[in-house]
């Protein structure tokens, strides 16, 4: 049997990358078009912004095959579209039934959860905090700090991703709003719209 050889990886701090990653990917403001509350403060911001990064993943995929995992870093800018702090897109598994760890490296924000029926979690993450986001939860992370939030993740390699989930719902139940004071809370998103029985029977069957 031909084994695989080990992978080494560093995950650069300051830059919010893997070092040694076999893919990348950038998201500019433009990218995240619709995903904010407030669209006049996004037409302004994205004027301003003009093609800068809101978040950055590194990765590194040994293979895609079943029980393989895949290993990365995600860097999200500090900032906020009107009140609302930035935001990853965010997903729900293809396999919906696969689980992720993120790592907090540096800065602070939240891993925002929501159940396929619509129940909402939201777990603070600063450095050196891990969180398990269990199997059928959608995910997404939100810096909610000044600085950038940068976090080291792990998932099964064929977990995939389904970002359609939450667009067909109008979003995320709540949205992570500045509370005035520096922190941050909880809105209802006026937008959502949740989703069907059949949907919901659909993500738990989507497991393999
Ligand atoms: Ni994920």
């Amino acid at each position: 049997m031909t084994l695989m050889e080990p992978g080494v990886c560093r995950v650069d701090v300051v830059r919010g990358q893997l070092v040694g990653a076999t893919s990348h990917y950038v998201k500019t403001l433009a990218d995240l078009e619709g995903l904010y509350e407030d669209a006049v403060a996004f037409d302004a911001l994205k004027g301003a912004m003009s093609d800068e990064v809101v978040y950055e993943v590194t990765d590194y995929k040994p293979s895609a095959n079943p029980g393989d995992m895949i290993m990365g870093v995600t860097r999200v800018r500090p900032g906020k579209v009107g009140r609302e702090y930035f935001l990853t897109r965010g997903h729900i598994h293809a396999n919906a039934n696969r689980p992720e760890m993120y790592y907090g490296e540096s800065g602070c924000g939240l891993m925002l959860l929501e159940s396929p029926e619509g129940e909402i979690r939201a777990v603070e993450i600063g450095p050196r905090t891990l969180c398990y986001v269990p199997p059928y939860w959608i995910h997404r992370s939100v810096n909610t700090g000044s600085a950038q939030l940068v976090m080291t993740f792990a998932y099964p390699a064929d977990a995939g991703q389904d970002y359609a989930i939450i667009e067909e719902a109008g979003g995320m139940k709540s949205r992570v709003v500045d509370d005035g004071k520096g922190g941050w809370m909880l809105v209802d998103n006026a937008g959502y719209r949740g989703r069907s029985a059949r949907r919901v029977e659909r993500v738990y069957a989507s497991a393999l």
